[in-house]
């Protein structure tokens, strides 16, 4: 019998998430699938939803509210009682439009939060917990450049926290999306610096009409975003693989574009002393310590951003 592998997906309760844990938990058994939602009730219904659909059992679910540093850090605690087995893959799903306004119950801009700070402590977190091939995937967007609008960066201070001139809604969403890149580029840098083996990609799903995400959403919209259009099943299909094939377990700090290719996108996300900006705001704002995650992972002093200066 094959060795078990366990991957958990944040918000897998529904759209991308769901699709993804259909399609790797119908692969095998060997597959355990840890839906992480923050609705217990939706939650129950995906697993079993799921167990019906694919067969294996091997499916369940946690708490886990990615606005929430204390859900975050609750989730991780749970995980580690519960001995939950080695983790070999992380999904960092869950996420909100910009339709989406006001502050978490930390004092945070709810998209800043869910979308990125959420999933930078659970990832930091966990990766004790995870085996040497672990891959962690972060779901992006396109819309972190959006068409015809230029980002340019404001600090992480001004995202976390915006004033009235960044009270624009779908700026921050696409803001929270670059800021899933800045994450995902400079831990893959760090953990290369490191000499882990644990791999870390985003992707990108493009606009995708059939989840949850953006009800009722105008035609003019869908039209402006013809050429950015996704798929949810070629999506996840393609998530899918990337998590589980052999052929994309060594591969680093790519962007993955609707598909199991990856692409070079907007300049401006990769540029290293944003990313790195973010990195050392969102370990203050998280309380991250250097114990609580891989060894020299922060606080090295031999590192500086994506390498040794
Ligand atoms: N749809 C698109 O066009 C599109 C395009 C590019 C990128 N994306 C990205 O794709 C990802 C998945 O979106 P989707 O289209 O599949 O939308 P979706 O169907 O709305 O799924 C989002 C999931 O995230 C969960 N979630 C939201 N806030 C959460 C929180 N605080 N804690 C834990 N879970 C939370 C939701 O749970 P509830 O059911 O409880 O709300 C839901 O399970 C997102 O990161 C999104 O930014 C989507």
């Amino acid at each position: 019998m094959a060795e078990m592998k366990t991957i958990i997906i944040t918000g897998a309760n529904s759209g991308l998430g769901f699709a993804t844990a259909e399609k790797i938990a119908e692969q095998t058994e060997d597959y355990q699938v840890i839906l992480a939602c923050r609705n217990k009730e939706k939650a129950e219904k995906a697993k079993n939803d799921l167990i019906e659909r694919t067969g294996n059992r091997n499916i369940i679910d946690l708490d886990l509210d990615t606005s929430s540093i204390k859900s975050v850090r609750n989730f991780v605690k749970q995980y580690q009682e519960l001995g939950l087995p080695q983790i070999d893959g992380l999904i960092c799903n869950a996420g909100i439009s910009g339709s989406h306004t006001g502050l978490t119950s930390d004092g945070f801009d709810i998209i800043f939060e869910t979308n990125h700070l959420g999933h930078y402590l659970l990832t930091t977190l966990l990766l004790p917990c995870m085996s040497e091939s672990a891959r962690i995937m972060v779901i992006s967007s396109d819309m972190h450049n959006p068409p015809g609008r230029q980002l340019s960066w404001t600090g992480t201070p001004a995202l976390a926290k915006p004033d009235e001139k960044l009270a624009d809604k779908g700026m921050r969403y696409s803001y929270s999306k670059l800021c899933n890149l800045y994450f995902t580029y400079e831990l893959a840098h760090r953990l290369e610096y490191i000499e882990s083996t644990i791999t870390v990609n985003a992707f990108n799903p493009g606009y995708m009409t059939d989840t949850n995400f953006m009800p009722n959403i105008p035609v003019s919209f869908f039209v402006k975003l013809m050429d950015r259009n996704g798929s949810l099943s070629d999506s996840s299909t393609a998530l899918a693989k990337l998590m589980t094939e052999n052929a994309y377990g060594n591969i680093s700090g790519n962007y993955y574009d609707r598909s199991t290719e990856a692409i070079e996108f907007s300049e401006l996300s990769y540029h290293k002393e944003n990313a790195l900006e973010l990195w050392n705001m969102s370990a203050v704002y998280t309380k991250l310590v250097r114990d609580e995650t891989l060894p020299k992972l922060l606080n090295n002093p031999n590192f500086y951003g994506w390498g040794p200066s």
